[in-house]
């Protein structure tokens, strides 16, 4: 870690999240004011750098008129140079506080408009390049960036390889109705919905592979779990089969909920977030058939819902509320499903998918199943779902060289981050969020 010593060495410049190695030493930060208050002889200075936030102490007795003026003047999101001495202190969230010395301001703002009061979430939305600035919101970016972060690290060292899959594609896995159309010169060209086809060709050519990359979906839905452009992680292995599928998805959720409490304890407090939820998510996960929750509905007084009908949210959220864990919802109906789901060898009406169902109501986190690996049965199903063969012509040749069982999941990243951080709908959860009535900012 590079520090640089400023002021003719007497001290250090340094990050708000690195000022515990420097208690009772002078530093120097870069930051931005994100709120002040004062009285007669003492002001408080809340300051964030990025890294992190923490309180800074001016006293007038101290500092003398003049700087203290200056931080009593200070505007909020006002940019500065703060020099000051770190200070353990066990009432701070942080645990410091600074007793500035020094204040340089680099830039002075003015009527920032996002103020201490509440304001709607429309006018949040509309200033969502500066709402990131606000504590809550950082805290969910860095625990958002945890996730992936844990997520590349429990696929290296489960022997998987990173791959990418195109953005615009000539086909679309989950069905033709929620494609964005774009020209690709003389051809018609989709927005990817899921790279799970390429990955499935890539774990032909290395066995485990994963993908982390944007997906894009013209739903015309506006629900707290639904965006227009999200990101997803979708593994694809050869040589694995259903069962051994759910179980990689329950190590790697459970994996990647206990890295968020280890790595982000700070930014769950800021969210008010009941860690002792997030303690007992830990593998193996309950599993239901599609059969069991139907019957499981109609017990509750579900009578909206019959065989061969999709679940919605209410029904989720009664199933999820059954359990303190994450569940798998196995075995749909066949007709629900896209065109490469294995059949079960038992049933030919249900196929061998999953979806995981997160708990405390925040829905489907992931989809997976086992795909068709025989040739004659993938090409019965591309023609009888309408689609065209020589755009799938690729795919179907999969299964003419080696074929071999195979399994996948795409796991949503922001439903992901919303259930594990708390936050009720999923716009908060990803940096510039695309809507339905929503391109800016
Ligand atoms: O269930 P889905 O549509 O599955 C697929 O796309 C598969 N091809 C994945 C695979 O097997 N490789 O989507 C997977 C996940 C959902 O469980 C959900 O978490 C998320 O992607 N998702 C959305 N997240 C936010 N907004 C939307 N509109 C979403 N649609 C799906």
């Amino acid at each position: 870690m590079l520090y640089i010593v400023v002021d003719g060495g007497k001290n250090v410049k340094t990050t708000i999240a690195k000022v515990g190695q420097f208690v009772e030493r002078e530093v120097t930060i870069g930051a931005w004011i994100a709120g002040k208050r004062s009285s007669g002889k003492i002001a408080f200075l809340q300051l964030r750098d990025g890294t992190g936030f923490i309180q800074g102490v001016v006293v007038k007795a101290e500092v003398g008129e003049g700087i203290f003026q200056q931080a009593k003047n200070i505007t909020q999101e006002s940019s500065l140079y703060v020099s000051g001495v770190v200070r353990a202190d066990d009432r701070a969230p942080s645990g410091y506080e600074l007793t500035i010395t020094k204040i340089e301001v680099i830039h002075e703002a003015t009527d920032y408009p996002i103020t201490p009061k509440e304001h709607g979430t429309e006018f949040l939305m509309d200033h969502r390049h500066l709402w990131l600035r606000s504590k809550r919101q950082h805290a969910v970016m860095k625990i958002r960036n945890e996730i992936i972060r844990a997520t590349y690290q429990f696929f290296n060292e489960n022997d998987f390889v990173k791959i990418d899959p195109p953005i615009l594609t000539g086909s679309s896995p989950e069905g033709t109705s929620e494609l964005f159309h774009t020209k690709y010169f003389d051809e018609d060209a989709y927005l990817s919905q899921s790279g799970q086809l390429y990955m499935e060709a890539a774990a032909m050519a290395l066995g485990r592979v994963f993908s982390f990359g944007p997906t894009f979906r013209a739903e015309k839905s506006k629900t707290r779990r639904h965006l227009i452009e999200f990101w997803m992680i979708e593994p694809e292995m050869a040589f694995v089969e259903f069962d051994e599928n759910l179980e990689i998805q329950e190590q790697y959720v459970s994996y990647i909920v206990q890295s968020v409490i280890k790595n982000c304890q700070l930014e769950l407090k800021v969210l008010g977030r009941d860690i002792s939820k997030l303690e007992q998510i830990k593998a193996p996960f309950p599993r239901i058939t599609y059969d069991d929750a139907l019957a499981f509905l109609h017990e509750k007084g579900f009578d909206d819902i019959s065989w061969g009908d999709d679940f919605g949210a209410p029904h989720e959220t009664a199933i999820a509320e059954h359990y303190d864990m994450p569940v798998f919802i196995t075995h749909y109906p066949t007709s629900l499903k896209p065109f490469y789901m294995q059949p079960d060898p038992n049933r030919e009406d249900v196929v061998l998918c999953a979806d995981l169902i997160a708990p405390e109501g925040y829905g489907e986190i992931i989809g997976g199943s086992e795909r068709i690996h025989n040739y004659e049965m993938l090409k019965e199903n591309i023609e009888s779902h309408n689609l065209s063969l020589d755009a799938y012509q690729w795919y179907l040749e999969l299964r003419k060289y080696g074929s071999v069982p195979h399994s996948g999941f795409g796991l949503g990243l922001e439903r992901t981050v919303a259930w594990i951080s708390g936050v009720e709908h999923v716009r908060e959860t990803i940096p510039f969020p695309r809507l339905l009535n929503r391109l800016y900012p």
